[in-house]
């Protein structure tokens, strides 16, 4: 018979006795606790506790991406991971909202005593950055040590190692660059494409020529706006100026994923591209809720500490306003929308390039 006394029970499986002990307000049992430091405490822990569930949504994503050959089946499995960690971001921005019912004179009930912890120490954080693929160069630098020296030894050496790791950028890139029939017997995408483009663009341009509202000032700006437009086409049109952005930190993906993804977002209602424009979505997205985090924790701590310091010894909210600009790891993803055409000029994909794909499989069965 089963030992009663041992079996799982509600607290037992969720360790709720640790889990339940692990708050220690520092002002507890002091001349003057403060009653928001629980909150404060709380706050932070379920954070660090949702942290845990995206790293481990990441980690999964990114091994399905280490092998060589991912399967249909295996990308909707990181699409349906990916897309989790959008709805866990959301609440993430929303908990904010609980920590605001605490006001800045509540804060300095206990905030002194904090020092010099601060957030800038969560490693969990710097590890969704860094397996996102948040690169070390690429990190605002507020202080002349890097952003792991605030962290103990031991912390310091997982945080350092996830920067050697393969991060989702480098694993959906080296993914993008595999996509195949850029080319396929004597249909090249790029070739149709570029003419697409160019044919636009001779539209766009007769259109500012010959629009009989403007001033022929206003004209001329419209024609110099036009040029950089054409210009910006050759990131993806030229190797050599690709490379150049690449140089110059404008750009992060290859040309190879860079063209793969445009390929995904401009033919995304033909069936085989459904999952990989869901993914490339769901990279935006999450690029664009950590941003949005980090707007609104910077408008939080503004609300909170004015334009104090940090505790870890950043400018705080001018620090904050900044990263949460320069930290984006999917802008490329996010401009690609620069070199979208119009559905009804998109290139045509031949019929046998098109059965090849599988886009006719039900047609040839039913026939
Ligand atoms: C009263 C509330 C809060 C204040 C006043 C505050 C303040 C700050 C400040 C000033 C910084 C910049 C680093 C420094 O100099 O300390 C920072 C960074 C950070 N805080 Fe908060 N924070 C608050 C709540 C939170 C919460 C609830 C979280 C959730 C985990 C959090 C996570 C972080 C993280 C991850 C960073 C590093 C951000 C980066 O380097 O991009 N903070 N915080």
């Amino acid at each position: 018979m089963a030992d009663q006394t041992k079996a799982i029970s509600y607290s037992s499986y969720l360790q709720l006795e640790k889990l339940l002990s692990s708050q220690s307000p520092i002002t507890k049992g002091s001349a003057a606790p403060a009653h928001d430091e629980m909150l404060f405490i709380i706050v932070h822990q379920v954070y660090e506790l949702w942290f845990k569930e995206i790293l481990t949504e990441l980690d999964s994503v990114r091994s399905l991406f280490m092998a060589e050959y991912i399967s249909e089946s295996e990308i909707g499995k990181a699409v349906a991971r990916l897309e989790r960690v959008t709805k866990i971001q959301n609440i993430l921005l929303e908990q904010l909202a609980v920590l605001e019912t605490m006001t800045p004179l509540d804060f300095l009930d206990f905030r002194d005593q904090l020092n010099p912890s601060s957030g800038f120490q969560s490693v969990q954080f710097r590890l969704i950055e860094n397996k996102l693929g948040l690169k070390p160069e690429k990190r605002l630098a507020f202080t002349k040590h890097a952003y792991h020296s605030v962290l103990s030894d031991e912390e310091k050496e997982i945080v350092r190692r996830s920067e050697d790791e393969a991060s989702l950028f480098e694993l959906v890139d080296q993914w993008l660059a595999r996509t195949p029939f850029l080319q396929f017997e004597g249909f090249d995408f790029w070739e149709s494409y570029n003419s697409a483009v160019q044919k636009m663009l001779e539209r766009e341009l007769t259109i500012i020529k010959d629009n009989p509202m403007v001033t022929d000032e206003v004209r001329q700006k419209e024609i110099e706006n036009h040029q950089q437009t054409r210009a910006s086409f050759e990131a993806v049109l030229s190797e050599e100026r690709h490379a150049e952005l690449v140089r110059e930190g404008q750009l992060s993906l290859s040309l190879k994923a860079l063209q793969g993804s445009l390929m995904i977002f401009l033919y995304r209602d033909e069936p085989i591209f459904h999952l990989p424009f869901r993914l490339l979505t769901a990279l935006i997205d999450i690029d664009e809720l950590m941003t949005s985090w980090r707007n609104r924790h910077a408008l939080m701590v503004q609300r909170m500490i004015g334009r104090k310091i940090g505790t870890g010894g950043s400018s705080g909210y001018h620090y904050l306003g900044e990263a949460a600009e320069a930290h984006k790891v999917f802008a490329d993803l996010v401009n690609l929308a620069s070199f979208l055409i119009p559905k009804s000029e998109l290139p045509e994909l031949p019929e046998e390039f098109r059965r090849h794909l599988g886009f006719l499989y039900t047609k040839e069965t039913e026939e």
